[in-house]
């Protein structure tokens, strides 16, 4: 048997039609920048989320540099991320000239509680990041945050459905990002992301700083850059929405599946709080300190993962740090991710849990 980690060949028939239903409308619509599709999918996603305002951006990565440049964060300035993230967290801060501080993750790879010791006078926000789709305990991390008058910029870009209270992640900070890269729980079929904000002087800030700082066609308020939404992957992400749910719920039933059967191999450790709702089920990230071992022998047997991810930032080499910290490396040496995906049959995840077995039985 051969399965890879995510085949986004295997659409349904119904989500292939219905995309390519799309995409013909669109041509013959002649709209390809801006429009009522990308309208439609803001509001779609700023009820679906209950937040004030949702601003489509060109993807993830942009999404934090446009926060970042939204909320004025430049040079002379830092904000904390956590050690453990994708690059783009660190990325956008670097790339508008602020130095990004590093901060350990707890066990799960989340920023450990005690970031506000990274604090200094030059502290201008922090960034949680929502990693494999759990949310950062938010309620904390704000009340520490307007302790010190910071900005929390939330990278919700694995998490876009998770909630907490009832209270969806990218919502609680000044600022979330959102990432629709296809491999995410709700994916286009390119790069696309949102802003999202609660406050209407930032969402007009970041409206300018994605479109020309242009508030009307050839009037230019401020220097802004071209981070605008591709029309079609709006159209694409309008029909990928009415599907969210449904496969929210197979995510679900497999993450739940994993956690029973793999229950009882001592060696492996289990993600925590996977079929809570502040969760959703984005990544299966497990850990064993014979990960290695573990990713070549089920490679063999056909089954593709992947690390999530190898390297903590600050050992990069690109960040100038120099830095340890012990708990986001021990994730990056012992985790590793299981498929988990609308697209996976119950028969392959039994195939997968088997082959997990056999290797520990060894
Ligand atoms: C945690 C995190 N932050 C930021 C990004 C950047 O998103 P994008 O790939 O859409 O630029 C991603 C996605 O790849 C991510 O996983």
């Amino acid at each position: 048997m051969q399965i890879p980690f995510l085949d986004l060949k295997r659409f349904d028939l119904d989500l292939k039609k219905s995309l390519q239903v799309k995409f013909t409308t669109m041509l013959e619509e002649g709209f390809f920048s801006g429009g009522k599709e990308v309208t439609d999918l803001e509001s779609t996603i700023k009820a679906k989320l209950e937040s004030n305002y949702a601003i489509a951006v060109a993807n993830g990565t942009d999404a934090i540099e446009i926060a970042l440049r939204a909320l004025q964060i430049g040079p002379g300035d830092e904000v904390i991320v956590p050690a453990l993230t994708w690059v783009s967290t660190a990325e956008a801060v670097v790339v508008v000239g602020a130095k990004p501080v590093f901060w350990d993750t707890d066990q799960d790879g989340l920023l450990a509680s005690d970031w506000d010791r990274a604090i200094t006078s030059k502290t201008k926000a922090v960034i949680p990041v929502h990693l494999y789709g759990k949310m950062v305990d938010m309620e904390l991390l704000i009340a520490q945050a307007k302790d010190h008058q910071l900005f929390v910029i939330e990278d919700a870009a694995q998490a876009f459905g998770s909630a907490k209270n009832g209270r969806a992640a990218g919502t609680w900070g000044e600022i979330g990002c959102l990432s629709f890269y296809p491999t995410k729980n709700l994916g286009a079929l390119g790069e696309a992301g949102m802003c999202l904000t609660q406050d209407s002087n930032l969402e007009e800030r970041i409206r300018l700083l994605i479109n020309h700082g242009q508030p009307r066609r050839d009037e230019h308020s401020l220097i802004g850059r071209n981070s605008r939404i591709d029309t079609l992957q709006a159209g694409f992400l309008n029909v990928m929405l009415d599907r969210f749910g449904e496969f929210q719920v197979i995510r679900k039933r497999q993450a739940k599946r994993y956690l029973d059967e793999l229950a009882s191999i001592e060696d492996l450790d289990l993600p925590i709080g996977i079929l809570e709702l502040d969760h959703n089920a984005h990544l299966f990230a497990i850990q064993t300190e014979r990960r290695d071992e573990l990713q070549v022998f089920l490679r063999e047997k056909g089954i593709g993962t992947l690390i999530h991810y190898p390297k903590i930032l600050p050992e990069m080499g690109i960040f100038n740090s120099t830095e340890k910290f012990p708990k986001a490396n021990k994730i990056a040496v012992n985790g590793l991710s299981l498929s988990l995906n609308p697209f996976l049959s119950d028969q392959e995840q039994e195939y997968i849990i088997g082959q997990i077995f056999t290797f520990f039985k060894k």
